[in-house]
């Protein structure tokens, strides 16, 4: 049996998320309904459309009409070299079942998404953790990452923007990872499931495949898309590591459904609407947020820069789980405690569900917070 740890987020989610009234835990923007869908793509006809067509298996690797639509989110990235995957969850397992072996050395962003860490555990990888720091604003230290590759070293594993933080490697710091990866032969695993969601447009980050020949990049349609029900994501990288994963997936997904194709390959026709939507969404709650930090002297954060989720730092006398275990309890308001992180001082929060839910979420933790002071 190959081992795997427990990944807390999931667990945590999948326990709590649906016997909440308050969910501030949610990191997608705001998913559309596929009524809303449709009327903002100003098809709402499209399910009719597609009515006639036989439900086969569909193009194996995912349609040519999507694949070129992720293809023109990078600047030079071929659509035969995209693969469409199960989420940017089956992107990430795919990349790890590729190209680590047992006994390498994956130097990964602790903390993380636990994907990013436990799977290349799992498959015997010698995982060094690059710790994040709120001091150093949740990013990378390059000295750090330095002394932890080594000439076993096959990937360097960073997620951005950030989760749990919000933090964003800027474009040279990405240069600098790949320069360091470079030296060893390294691939670099960039998870870049929420990329295009920016507070700041001035900070615009290529991908990690536009700027080094041996990235691996993975996206969702689940974030800055909207679309998390179609369940659909991919994977790009050079060509030799493409026909790597092609091999592998074979074994796991064969194809993904034809309908959620279909309408991932729409949602790829209005891409720059959608982005447009959700960057207000993101920026008016991160607004509201950052706002009520400041107000309330029990919380503090490093203020992400992009994506949809942040990291505060609690200053209770009792761990975040606790917290959070009480706020579901009392109060039917849901967070996820930095302790699925390794940090049991800090909360994640998602900023990119409907502002009320914000509104009313952070009213009653205010509650909760005025009964502890
Ligand atoms: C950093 C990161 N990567 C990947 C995923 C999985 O995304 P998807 O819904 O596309 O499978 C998540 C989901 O929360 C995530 O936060």
């Amino acid at each position: 049996m190959v081992k795997v740890d427990e990944f807390l987020v999931e667990r945590w989610m999948n326990e709590y998320e649906h016997d909440v009234e308050v969910n501030m835990a949610e990191t997608c923007v705001q998913p559309f309904t596929l009524r809303e869908f449709l009327e903002f793509t100003d098809r709402p006809d499209y399910m009719d459309e597609i009515m006639d067509r036989q439900l086969t298996y569909g193009w194996i690797e995912g349609s040519p009409e999507l694949r070129e639509g992720i293809a023109g989110l990078y600047r030079d990235v071929d659509p035969g070299d995209v693969l469409v995957t199960g989420g940017a969850i089956e992107a990430n397992f795919n990349s790890f079942y590729s190209l680590v072996e047992p006994k390498d050395t994956v130097v990964s962003v602790y903390p993380a998404y636990q994907q990013l860490y436990s799977v290349p555990k799992g498959f015997g990888a010698n995982v060094k953790p690059l710790r994040l720091l709120p001091e150093k604003g949740w990013l990378p230290d390059m000295e750090e990452l330095k002394e932890l590759v080594d000439r076993k070293t096959k990937m360097i594993v960073v997620n951005n923007p950030h989760n749990p933080s919000g933090s964003l490697i800027d474009t040279p710091t990405l240069r600098a990872i790949c320069e360091v990866a470079e030296g060893v032969g390294a691939y670099v695993h960039c998870d870049e499931a929420y990329r295009g969601l920016y507070l700041y447009p001035a900070d615009r980050v290529p991908s990690v495949v536009d700027v080094y020949e041996k990235g691996v990049a993975t996206g969702s349609f689940s974030k800055p898309i909207s679309l998390t029900g179609l369940r659909l994501g991919w994977i790009t990288a050079n060509h030799e590591a493409v026909h790597q994963f092609k091999l592998r997936r074979d074994y796991t997904t064969i194809s993904k459904g034809m309908i959620d194709d279909a309408l991932g390959a729409l949602a790829m026709q209005h891409i720059d609407r959608i982005l447009e939507r959700n960057n207000r969404i993101v920026k008016a709650n991160h607004r509201l947020l950052d706002e009520w930090i400041s107000d309330e002297p029990l919380m503090d954060w490093v203020p992400p820069r992009a994506g949809s989720v942040g990291f505060m730092r609690h200053h209770l006398d009792v761990t975040a789980w606790d917290i959070c275990k009480e706020l579901i309890e009392e109060k039917s308001t849901f967070m996820v405690p930095g302790d699925c992180f390794g940090f049991s001082d800090h909360i994640r929060i998602g900023y990119g569900n409907n502002i009320e839910v914000l509104k009313e979420g952070l009213g009653r933790f205010k509650e909760y917070l005025d009964c502890h002071r």
